[in-house]
């Protein structure tokens, strides 16, 4: 998903609709906007235009292109269309119909989905019509991202505020990741009725442990867990009944997913090794520590004069021992490496007997932990070897698990 059609309304939140288009810019999508005659009293076409290098649009009698329709074309050529900040007044006439302006007679001839958001005095959000117009909206399909509270132009100090550009870029980041999945879903080969994973067991770890030296402070790592969640959800539209051990994060747990929260590599370590025996098959995606503080102490350390020396023990090797523990799972296992990451992924490959290491460079920061792409090579047993290329995590976690389809029974 790439192409953003962003409309302007009439509102004193134009001002940031500005910011919005730079935004977006910047995080790679090509922005093309349409401002209402409203939108141009607070803002001037040529503000959007130098910013997102590309043509505005402010009318729809204007067609400078013979072959096409502008404002069809322009509904055909956006993946996703945000109005913001959007009136009281636009969201009336979509929600009636009506189509006397560039921007309504866009969205009423498009399919795209579309992204409201509303910015306007309390009363007038509050107001029945206004939140009526709102629930046919919603019925219609369209997505909402809530005003936030806080000083309005007006002088109130309420619930009215546009929600902030960085917020709505990454409403719009999670939906395109969200299509990206549903697309590569589509294409997979193998639909769930088919899939190998279909009433199978799955078990996922995902995140960071979490290793207390005090109270207050403790060792963990950068991952956020997005991987191991999304290999979960891609196992459940495939048909798994599927287990995510989770250190702490900040993710949804996927719809259909038994959840079973951990902290320390210990209480990880039994969650997954109580749930052996039952699993056809379990994906290590967690980055569990090597190392926690060998005696974790019960008050907060105080400050002491000169160095500070703290002895760490060795944590349990949970993929190990589920290698040396196998019976008849196939056992995933991960490889976060910084430096001869092939080499180093084909070693643990051996030394923690599992079937395949999915290998990544943590090093690059584009990349890893945290950020919503990847790029990762699979090594498996037989030495062969998948390099899967960079893509957004929920699309390599279904990159996997097609590789996976024949090969893991
Ligand atoms: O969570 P994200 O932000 O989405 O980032 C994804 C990721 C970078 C965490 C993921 O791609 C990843 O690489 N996960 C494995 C991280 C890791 O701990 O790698 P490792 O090379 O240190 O460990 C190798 C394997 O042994 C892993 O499967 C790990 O889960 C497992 N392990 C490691 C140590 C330990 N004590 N017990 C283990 O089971």
């Amino acid at each position: 998903m790439k192409n953003i059609l962003l409309a302007v309304t009439g509102g004193i939140a134009a001002y940031k609709a500005i910011d919005l288009t730079s935004k977006l810019t910047q995080a790679g999508y090509d922005v093309r906007v349409m401002l209402t005659s409203h939108a141009q009293k607070f803002v001037t076409a040529l503000s959007f235009q130098a910013i997102g290098r590309n043509p505005v649009y402010t009318d729809t009698f204007i067609e400078e292109n013979p072959q096409e329709i502008q404002h069809v074309a322009l509904g055909d050529w956006a993946d996703a269309i945000i109005v913001a900040p959007a009136t009281a007044n636009t969201i009336a006439k979509l929600s009636t119909g009506i189509a006397d302006d560039i921007v309504t007679t866009t969205l009423l001839a498009t399919e795209t989905p579309k992204f409201i958001v509303p910015a306007m005095n309390v009363h007038m959000y509050e107001n029945r019509r206004t939140q009526h117009n709102i629930e046919v909206l919603k019925e219609d399909g369209y997505h909402f991202i809530e005003p936030g509270e806080g000083f309005l132009a007006c002088g109130y100090v309420a619930k009215g505020r546009m929600a902030e550009p960085l917020d709505i870029v990454s409403t719009i980041d999670r939906f395109a990741t969200d299509s990206e999945a549903t697309e590569s879903t589509a294409e997979a080969p193998n639909h769930h009725i088919e899939s190998t994973f279909a009433e199978k067991r799955a078990l996922v770890t995902a995140g960071p442990t979490v290793e207390e030296l005090d109270p207050v402070r403790y060792l963990s790592n950068r991952s956020s867990g997005k991987m191991g969640y999304l290999i979960a959800e891609a196992l459940v539209e495939r048909g798994a009944q599927v287990t995510l051990v989770s250190g702490p994060t900040h993710l949804a747990v996927p719809e259909g997913v038994e959840i079973v929260n951990t902290q320390s590599a210990q209480e990880m370590f039994e969650a997954v090794t109580e749930r052996y025996d039952d699993q056809d098959i379990v994906f290590k995606a967690a980055a569990v520590s090597d190392y926690a503080p060998a005696t974790p102490l019960t008050h907060k350390l105080k400050k002491q004069d000169g160095e500070l020396q703290v002895t760490f023990t060795r944590t349990p090797d949970i993929l190990k021992y589920l290698g040396e523990h196998k019976t008849h799972q196939y056992l995933v296992g991960f490889a976060a490496e910084t430096q001869n990451i092939d080499n180093y992924a084909k070693a643990k490959l051996q030394r923690k007997n599992a079937d395949v290491i999915i290998a990544n460079n943590v090093g690059d920061r584009s990349i890893g932990f945290s950020s919503d792409d990847n790029d990762y090579t699979m090594h498996f047993k037989d030495q062969s070897t998948a390099a899967l290329g960079k893509h957004s995590k929920a699309k390599l976690a279904h990159l996997i698990l097609d590789k996976l389809e024949t090969r893991w029974q």
